[in-house]
Parts: structure tokens; C-alpha cells; sequence
């Protein structure tokens, strides 16, 4: 009975792949090292004192994958393995449709083929698109995002499909909301390539001075200070959450948001970084991203009742843990 993580040395995935290990799991771990390091593999083993299996495998190469599926007995699949920025997924719409779309297809085809138990894939509130929160599961998604957020609504549409045709196949689609933070022992985190896009990457940029000041798009939205609202969340919480679906006992296809259920501010999250470690982050107000919406959060009822999860991490443990992090 073993778990097959791919992605499992990125971001989300190295997380997701210590609460296994420490529940354990036997974990099969595929990355090809695109955005991640080889080095995490050693600190995971350092975490856990537990080892995984690793395989610098392609998810978008059929043959290589078959040939896994047969030496190793996989019974779960939890689908991290894809590229995740909006900007440059608008820039190489093929980039991102191949990478993301074939490797979870590959994964689908697989899964039936060597009777796999579940399958669980990563999502993203992005294909709420600009509707209002909180954004529920039962919502409609959205026709049109980005390249981006486009992969994960098709991707859900094949997975959806998949099981409506092989119903010993159960599916779970996980729509994140917005990861942060780090694990507790400093050793594993998100890295982020190049100047990052996303809010927390950019402000312990700023705050280590590799960047001179954050720019906030947009102090005029509808909120409690103008700026845009989010619902973060601790990069342990939602692995957890990755847990309780993979324990869970409900068949068929299940979708469940993993987020708090409660929103922050840009300014909110900035001034708790500053106070809770103690560190200046200059900034300056400037127009609206295009394609932001002003206030995203979920609501978590369903996660709740049905795999008894719920998220615990406060925001000022998420800026205390990615600060460590970033001074390890
Ligand atoms: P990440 O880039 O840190 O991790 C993805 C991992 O997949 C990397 O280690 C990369 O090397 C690997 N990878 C990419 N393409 C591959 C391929 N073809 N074959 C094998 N390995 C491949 O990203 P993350 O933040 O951990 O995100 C994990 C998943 O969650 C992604 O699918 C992402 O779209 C989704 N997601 C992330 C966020 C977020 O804010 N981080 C939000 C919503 C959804
Ligand atoms: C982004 C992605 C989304 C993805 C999500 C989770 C876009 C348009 N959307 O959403 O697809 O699912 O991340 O990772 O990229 N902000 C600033 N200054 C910055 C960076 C961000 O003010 O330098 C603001 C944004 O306007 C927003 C908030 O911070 O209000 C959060 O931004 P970000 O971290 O990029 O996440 P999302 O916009 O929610």
C-alpha cells in the first residue's frame, strides 16, 4: 500500500510527504527537479528520521511512469507535479497546458490501469475566478481564468470524467486557497524562482533587503483597508489536509476547499510580519493588478463534516515560520 507523491519535493509537496511519513506512510516521492531541489529529499529524511523512494521521473513520460506503476504496488496518488505561475502560464499557454494537462492524464490512465484506489489533485480557488466569497464547493467554475487557472478546470473536468467511467476509482479534487509558511524546523519551505509574483515570496524579499520595497496593488477596494483580502494558509494545515483525504472513506468523487475560511489584508499580513518579527517592509501603494479580485476566502464547512479537518495555524505562525525559514 503505497502513496505515490508527485511534485513531492516542491513547495506543497514536501510538506504533504512528512505528514505521511510521520503517519506512516510507505511514500513514493516523483519529481523531475524542475522547481524543486534534490536537498529536500535529505531534509524530509531529517524531519522524519524516515526514509522516502525517489524517481527523477518526467510526469509527462508515459513509458518511464508505466514502468514504475509496474515494479511498485501504488494504491493512492496524490497529483502535486505542474507549473503554477499565472503570469508566465499567459506568456506559454503551451508550456502549461502540456505540463499540466498530459501529466495528469498519464496519472488517470495509470490509476486505472494497475486498479489504484485514489487519486487526489491539487486544485486551486482560482477556478472560482472572480465570484464572491466565501466561495463554496457547489459553486460554478469559471469558463475563463488565465492559462493557468484554465489546466486546473480542464484537469478537474478529466479527473471528473475518469471516474464517471471507472467508478472503482475514487477522485478528490483539493482547491487550495493561498499557501504560506514553512515547517516548523526551518528546514523545508517554498523557494520561490526569480522575482516572486505571489504576496508572502515578495515580502521576506523585502524584508531580507533583496528587494528594495513591496509594491501593493491597489488601496480602493471594497475592504477593511483598501486592500485585497485573502484567505492564507499554513503550507502544515493544508498537508494535513492531504492526510484526511487520503484517509477518508468516501468513494466516488469528492471537492473540498482547504483554506481557513477567513480573510487578511495585504496591509494586515504586511504589519503582522513587521511586529511578529520584528523587521521593517517598506512599501508603496500602486494601481490594481489586472485579474486580481478584491476578497477571496473559503468556506470550509464541507472539509469539515466530511474529513473532519479543519486548519489550526494562525497568520502570525505563518509569518514566524516563513522568517525562520528564510534565516535557516
Ligand atoms: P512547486 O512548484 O513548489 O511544486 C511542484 C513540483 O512539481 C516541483 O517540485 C516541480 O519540480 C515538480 N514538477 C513540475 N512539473 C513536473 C513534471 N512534469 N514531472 C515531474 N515533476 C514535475 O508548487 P507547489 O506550490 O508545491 O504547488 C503544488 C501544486 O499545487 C501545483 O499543482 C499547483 O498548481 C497547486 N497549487 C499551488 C498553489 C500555491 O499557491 N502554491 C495554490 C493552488 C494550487
Ligand atoms: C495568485 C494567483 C492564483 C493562485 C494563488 C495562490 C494571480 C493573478 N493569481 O492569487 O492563481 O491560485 O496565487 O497561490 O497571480 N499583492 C501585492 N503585491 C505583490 C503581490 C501580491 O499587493 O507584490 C497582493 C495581490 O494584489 C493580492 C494579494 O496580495 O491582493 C495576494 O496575492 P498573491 O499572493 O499573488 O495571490 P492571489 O492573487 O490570491
Amino acid at each position: 500500500m503505497k502513496v505515490l507523491v508527485t511534485g513531492g519535493l516542491g513547495y506543497i509537496g514536501s510538506h504533504t510527504v512528512v505528514e505521511l511519513l510521520e503517519h506512516n506512510y510507505e511514500v513514493i516521492i516523483l519529481d523531475n527537479l524542475y522547481n524543486s531541489r534534490i536537498e529536500t529529499l535529505s531534509k524530509i529524511k531529517e524531519i522524519t528520521g524516515k526514509n522516502a523512494s525517489f524517481y527523477n521521473i518526467d510526469a509527462t513520460d508515459f513509458d518511464s511512469l508505466n514502468e514504475l506503476f509496474k515494479n511498485e504496488e501504488i494504491s493512492s496518488i496524490i497529483h502535486f507535479a505542474g507549473y503554477k505561475a499565472v503570469g508566465e502560464s499567459v506568456n506559454f499557454p503551451l508550456k502549461y497546458y502540456s505540463n499540466n494537462l498530459i501529466s495528469t492524464i498519464n496519472l488517470a490512465k495509470l490509476a486505472i490501469k494497475y486498479n489504484v484506489i485514489k487519486l487526489i489533485f491539487s486544485s486551486s480557488a482560482t477556478v472560482y475566478g472572480d465570484g464572491e466569497s466565501p466561495f463554496t464547493e457547489i459553486m460554478p467554475i469559471l469558463e475563463r481564468t488565465n492559462p493557468y487557472g484554465e489546466t486546473k478546470a480542464i484537469c478537474e473536468r478529466i479527473l471528473i470524467d475518469t471516474y464517471t467511467a471507472n467508478k472503482n476509482l475514487s477522485v478528490t479534487l483539493l482547491r487550495y486557497f493561498n499557501p504560506v509558511g514553512a515547517h516548523e524546523s526551518g528546514l523545508i519551505g517554498e523557494v520561490p524562482n526569480g522575482i516572486p509574483n505571489n504576496l508572502m515570496p515578495y515580502i521576506t524579499q523585502v524584508a531580507k533587503g533583496i528587494r528594495e520595497k513591496l509594491l501593493i496593488y491597489g488601496n480602493d477596494y471594497e475592504t477593511v483597508d483598501g486592500t485585497g483580502v485573502r484567505d492564507y494558509i499554513h503550507v502544515v494545515d493544508l498537508a494535513k489536509g492531504h492526510l484526511s483525504a487520503l484517509k477518508s472513506n468516501k468513494g466516488g468523487i469528492n471537492i473540498y476547499n482547504l483554506g481557513t475560511g477567513k480573510g487578511t489584508s495585504v496591509l494586515e499580513l504586511v504589519k503582522t510580519f513587521m511586529n511578529v518579527n520584528n523587521v521593517n517592509i517598506p512599501y508603496e501603494f500602486v494601481d490594481r493588478r489586472p485579474g486580481d479580485i478584491a476578497i477571496s476566502y473559503a468556506d470550509v464547512t464541507k472539509a469539515k463534516e466530511e474529513l473532519n479537518w479543519e486548519s489550526k495555524l494562525s497568520i502570525e505562525k505563518m509569518v514566524e515560520d516563513v522568517w525562520r525559514f528564510e534565516n535557516q
